[in-house]
């Protein structure tokens, strides 16, 4: 696409937003659009960098890398700090510095070390200090100066067993600029959860693509047909034509004892297409209760159930000594949406006490890295080893769970799709799609440069909109 000024996304600019409910293809491949992305959204975004597991130690650090800026993530005496990969005399990175193609993810401790520059042997300590400068007296005192040499910081703020930066001194606070989201995943027990597997693929595709397939439930019936098979009155319900009240779980032309047989059969479809979204151990406990007593009228006898489900799930995984929260209360005072959206490319898949997330990073403009982590709870002296890197895995692996590679296979062929001649826009539905206009316009409103507090309350907007209809983010750019 011919160069174009984009700073304001002003009309004619064949980007620009005009209908919410409808998306420019070429935003998903325009080369120009991506260079705008990387150098006005991802630098002040807050960035998932690494889980808090994966640096267990002091001294342990992971390399985050995403659109050619490179952080070290490292933990120390005080507290998680971040640092710019670079070295103070001539740049070279001093950890890891293959930025994450393919996946690639420099760890390692440097407790006993430091870090040392590959190129001349300068060092450093884990809070950035400069230690060893060889050949002191060949440089100018004033390049020696100490704040000269110290590594340059980066934000960096802990939550929910994770760790994010930001590079913009400037943004908002993490908790400002997600909002609620944040305490409704953390009473669910977010930053107790654990890895149990962590698998990453490379994705031909744009990373928006990626992102956009998990904002809605809609690709369900034909993405995902024995999801759907499964429990048809919830998904016939909230996108056919049935009746049945939007999200109902349950057919009221069926028995309460039908309608438990039918939700069983989906949380093992679920357990079984995740590997551990819904984990083995609470279908297990669900399926004790079968056969509970239960009242006769289908909505309250569901409704029952789904109490006594919750309610054995937090007996039994506590008995095993798993620090789970009462789901019985959190699903009251905290309800999670399926999918819950922390932007730009984070997001966690929720169902009872276990998880699984996911995180995109762009490789350029139609490519991305896309992960997978499954979570979940273990009684404590029980954790598994952490996990320091993923299992890279093609794509179209099958040692992908069933669930994320039907998902895989659409990802890739949409993005071959969206160069066809005369495809100019995509068409949402306001009601079920809206999360992806919401989420497309932010972009924008970071490319224009818009306040901080004005992103960031935009931002807290996304959060529970999975399934959700376009939104009036309060934005100057764009369409609302
Ligand atoms: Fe790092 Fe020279 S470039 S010590």
């Amino acid at each position: 696409m011919a160069e174009m000024d984009l700073t304001d996304l002003r009309p004619g600019n064949a980007l620009r937003i005009e209908n919410p409910a409808l998306i420019p293809a070429a935003r998903y491949y325009d080369e120009e659009f991506y260079r705008l992305e990387c150098e006005r959204l991802w630098p002040k975004a807050w960035q998932m960098a690494c889980r808090l597991e994966q640096i267990p130690n002091v001294g342990d650090w992971i390399e985050y890398s995403n659109v050619g800026k490179s952080v070290i993530v490292v933990r120390t005496k005080d507290g998680v700090k971040a640092h710019q990969n670079h070295c103070r005399h001539r740049g070279v990175p001093i950890a890891g510095g293959e930025g994450n193609a393919e996946g690639a993810s420099a760890h390692g401790n440097c407790a006993k070390s430091g870090f040392i520059c590959p190129f001349h042997g300068w060092r450093w300590n884990m809070e950035g200090e400069c230690t060893f400068v060889y050949g002191r007296h060949l440089f100018d005192e004033e390049l020696l100066q100490k704040d000269e040499l110290a590594l340059r910081p980066v934000r960096v703020e802990t939550w929910g067993g994770c760790a994010f930066i930001n590079h913009d001194a400037e943004a908002p606070s993490l908790r400002e600029s997600l909002g609620p989201v944040l305490d409704r995943l953390e009473a669910h027990g977010m930053s107790k959860l654990r890895s149990e597997w962590w698998f990453a693929t490379v994705l031909p595709a744009n990373w928006k693509v990626a992102m956009e397939a998990f904002m809605e439930g809609y690709h369900v019936m034909k993405t995902h047909p024995q999801l759907q098979h499964a429990q048809p009155s919830l998904y016939n319900a909230r996108y056919g034509n049935e009746t049945g009240g939007l999200g109902s779980l349950l057919n009221p032309n069926l028995t309460v004892r039908q309608n438990v047989c039918e939700a069983l059969d989906s949380m093992e479809l679920l357990s079984e297409g995740m590997a551990g979204l819904v984990h083995g151990k609470e279908v297990e406990i669900a399926r004790s209760l079968a056969e509970a007593e239960l009242p006769k009228d289908p909505q309250t006898g569901m409704m029952a159930w789904y109490g006594l489900v919750c309610q054995a799930i937090t007996e039994k995984l506590r008995e095993r000594g798993e620090d789970v929260p009462d789901l019985v209360q959190v699903m009251q005072e905290h309800p999670v949406e399926a999918v819950e959206f922390l932007f730009p490319h984070y997001f966690l898949l929720t169902y009872f006490t276990s998880m699984s997330s996911y995180r995109v990073r762009p490789l350029g403009p139609e490519t991305c890295l896309f992960e997978i982590w499954s979570l979940t709870h273990y009684p404590e002296g029980e954790e598994p080893e952490p996990l320091r890197e993923p299992t890279m895995l093609p794509f179209d692996s099958r040692d992908f769970p069933m669930i994320p590679r039907q998902d895989y296979s659409n990802i890739p062929i949409q993005q071959k799709g969206l160069h066809s001649e005369g495809l100019d826009v995509l068409r949402l539905s306001r009601e079920r799609e809206g999360l992806i206009s919401n989420y497309q316009r932010l972009i924008d409103a970071y490319i224009a440069g818009e306040p901080g507090a004005r992103l960031a309350a935009a931002n807290r907007m996304l959060g529970g909109n999975f399934d959700g209809p376009i939104l009036d983010l309060g934005l100057e750019c764009g369409s609302s």
